[in-house]
């Protein structure tokens, strides 16, 4: 466990008085006790202060501040600073600065800036990393590392394009293989040197398309080149955690992730982190089952351990269009939000509100007006007085779920840079609809990628499995035939890793599980629909008739049983929801997107069919729960998200609450914006 050090949910967050002079210092730990803070992230974008040439370092801010804080019992998460680098980097050794998707070069500016095959940015980055952990492996204010900050973006230089050669090569060995995976007799594009092999980007295979979509030529290259630079940019964090770990072996090392970012296949990062940290940033408008999908996401990175909440704003941000307030009591709730889905530390961005440039108007623990007697202020105050009673207590515990949400990273490229046949198919919509129908049921779901181990679970389900990579389809047969139950949607097991087209017919290697075909798919307007219509003997409490849309397969059952069938169009009476008995479980096709309320209609009884149970037994709508486990017992947390009070019945999950020692049983008003925690059984 992370917070071993320091055994209570970590509170606190991103702090750079190196922004500020030195007078305000001593105010603003008065003021972080005051508040219940005991652990500040610093250094997060001090590289230039730190090294202000090629040959000098200085750290005696950081020396200074790293003492004031452990003088004062406030640990720290000490970050790299390789965020951004220096101007005088960017001016002696131009290959530091990124060339963007339109072929332009890059001049000093911004952040997260650095081309992540740049030999200057790696060598410096990584010296940097080391001369920190040399400097302070003994400080006993360390409590954990934080590797640059946000690592994202794409570069497409000329050492990017030579690095994306040797990853190739690496890759498929020979010229002729990467022509045959990336299918590239089609329109005359066979490379005949690796030379030939150019960065996919606006000034060749790809350009901007409708609906935020990047489209391309060809997927193939494409694929691999987010797969490049996701590698190229875990490299250089790589290469900063192996310099952290030669001088401090035990200290945990993290970097900030950004919860359904699409640029980095988080999947792979995860491995080599030591604990997943992410920065949540919902609007006023955000689903509160997003943020919970979200938090989910995380957690499955790491097999369900822990995550740090590393960001969020104690009450506004300023880079989203209209920036309103956290309404009283929704920080903290949201900050419970996070722990009841896994989260071991409670952390903010910023600790103080800067006074320049963009961020100035992003809220802060302390405001502008520089005291503690603000609502913000006393808020953060409140929670961290909270926090600190609460101690030791979760810490460590496990979410369980006998459901899990499949989500993959390549998955999601490919899905959404075909060609054809809709640009309204959006993955990430497609999973959050699924997830949401368990999540206002209160069944608690995983959200987990195809190379985790399912064997925990008695459901899987697969939205949108477009690609099946090598292995998958396999392990799916498995998984099913020892008794899960498996649901995938329309549009799945279509092409292979390399967004090559299985032939013999759709659903390519999933159609013996499914025992399905698919011969065709319709694509409708966003001004249309068709219509499931439920087989007789349907589902008790069910409609017989749904809407649905978007996308049609036309589907053919090879031994499945039809469920329901479509209502409309030249395909009516064709199947539109199958179930294929397969080994001792079962396998689902939805061959369309359904409207939602099918969803939560459906999904939830078929996963309560397999013996999973709402956590709670009655609650109106806006009323999440989640149930985190340690040393058996259960903590059953309850979180209303409505304005208003709501009555929660608890069924059989008695016991104490902890925020309040108040006892618990049966139905109780939950108030407006509230949180329960219950330790189930006393
Ligand atoms: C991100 C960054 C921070 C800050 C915040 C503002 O999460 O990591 O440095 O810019 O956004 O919301
Ligand atoms: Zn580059």
């Amino acid at each position: 466990m992370i917070n071993a050090k320091k055994p209570k949910i970590w509170y606190g967050g991103d702090y750079n008085p190196d922004q500020w002079e030195k007078e305000i210092w001593d105010e603003d730990v008065r003021m972080f006790k005051l508040a219940g803070i005991d652990v500040a992230t610093l250094n997060v974008f001090a590289w230039a202060k730190n090294q202000p040439n090629e040959e000098t370092y200085d750290f005696g801010w950081l020396d200074e501040m790293m003492d004031k804080l452990h003088a004062n019992g406030i640990g720290v998460c000490l970050a790299t600073s390789t965020g951004a680098h220096p101007a005088w980097m960017a001016r002696r050794y131009p290959d530091v600065t990124r060339v963007d998707f339109d072929g332009r070069k890059r001049k000093f500016g911004g952040r997260h800036n650095s081309c992540p095959n740049s030999p200057t940015y790696r060598r410096f980055s990584e010296k940097m990393a080391g001369k920190l952990a040399e400097r302070y492996k003994n400080h006993p204010a360390l409590l954990v590392w934080h590797v640059s900050n946000e690592y994202g973006g794409y570069c497409y230089c000329d050492n990017c394009a030579a690095a994306f050669r040797d990853w190739l090569r690496q890759r498929y060995g020979t010229i002729g293989e990467v022509n045959r995976v990336w299918n590239t007799a089609f329109w005359g594009h066979t490379f005949y040197d690796w030379d030939d092999i150019v960065p996919p980007s606006g000034v060749s295979e790809e350009w901007r398309g409708a609906n935020g979509r990047t489209e391309t030529n060809f997927q193939g290259i494409s694929l691999d080149y987010r797969r490049f630079q996701s590698d190229s940019l875990l490299a250089c964090y790589e290469l900063e955690y192996d310099a952290l770990k030669k001088h401090t072996p035990d200290v945990p090392v993290t970097t900030n992730l950004m919860g359904a970012f699409k640029e980095l296949d988080y999947r792979k990062w995860a491995k080599k982190m030591d604990v997943v940290s992410w920065d949540n940033y919902p609007s006023l408008d955000t689903p509160h089952s997003y943020t919970a999908m979200m938090h989910d996401l995380m957690r499955g990175l790491k097999e369900g351990l822990p995550f740090m909440l590393m960001e969020q704003t104690p009450s506004q941000q300023n880079w989203q269009p209209y920036n309103s307030l956290k309404r009283p009591g929704v920080m903290r709730l949201w900050s419970y939000q996070a722990v009841a889905r896994g989260a071991d530390t409670v952390m903010f961005f910023q600790l103080r509100r800067s006074i320049g440039a963009c961020e100035k108007y992003h809220g802060a623990v302390i405001e502008h007006v520089g005291h503690e007697h603000t609502r913000v202020f006393r808020e953060c105050a409140e929670l961290g007085g909270e926090l600190n009673r609460l101690g030791a207590e979760l810490l460590d515990s496990r979410v369980k779920t006998k459901t899990a949400v499949l989500f993959d990273w390549e998955n999601w490229w490919a899905v959404e840079m075909s060609s054809g046949p809709t640009i309204a198919l959006q993955y990430v919509k497609e999973a959050h609809k699924c997830y949401d129908a368990l999540y206002r049921s209160r069944i608690p779901a995983d959200v987990v990628g195809v190379e985790a181990d399912w064997d925990g679970y008695d459901v899987l389900i697969a939205p949108v499995l477009y690609m099946v990579k090598p292995g998958v389809a396999e392990k799916l047969e498995a998984f099913v035939s020892r008794g899960g139950t498996l649901v995938t949607t329309f549009f799945s097991g279509i092409v292979d890793e390399n967004d090559r087209v299985v032939t013999g017919g759709y659903p390519g290697k999933l159609r013996k599980l499914l025992g399905i075909w698919a011969e065709e798919i319709d694509a409708l307007l966003p001004t249309q629909s068709n219509r499931m219509v439920i087989s007789s003997g349907g589902w008790n409490g069910m409609r017989t008739e749904y809407a649905c849309g978007m996308l049609c397969d036309l589907i053919h059952s090879e031994g499945a049983e039809v469920k329901a069938v479509y209502g409309d169009d030249f395909y009516r009476g064709m199947p539109a929801l199958t179930v294929n008995k397969f080994g001792q479980g079962e396998a689902w096709y939805l061959a369309t997107s359904p409207e939602q309320a099918f969803l939560n209609d459906w999904l939830p009884r078929l996963c309560m069919g397999r013996g999973d149970a709402p956590l709670l037994a009655e609650a109106p709508e806006g009323v999440e729960a989640t149930l985190r486990e340690k040393d058996g017992r259960e903590y059953l947390f309850v979180l209303n998200h409505n304005a208003d009070a709501a009555r929660v019945d608890l069924g059989e999950r008695a016991g104490t609450e902890l925020l309040s020692g108040q006892k618990l049983a049966g139905t109780a008003e939950l108030a407006g914006r509230g949180v329960w925690i219950v330790r189930v059984g006393g």
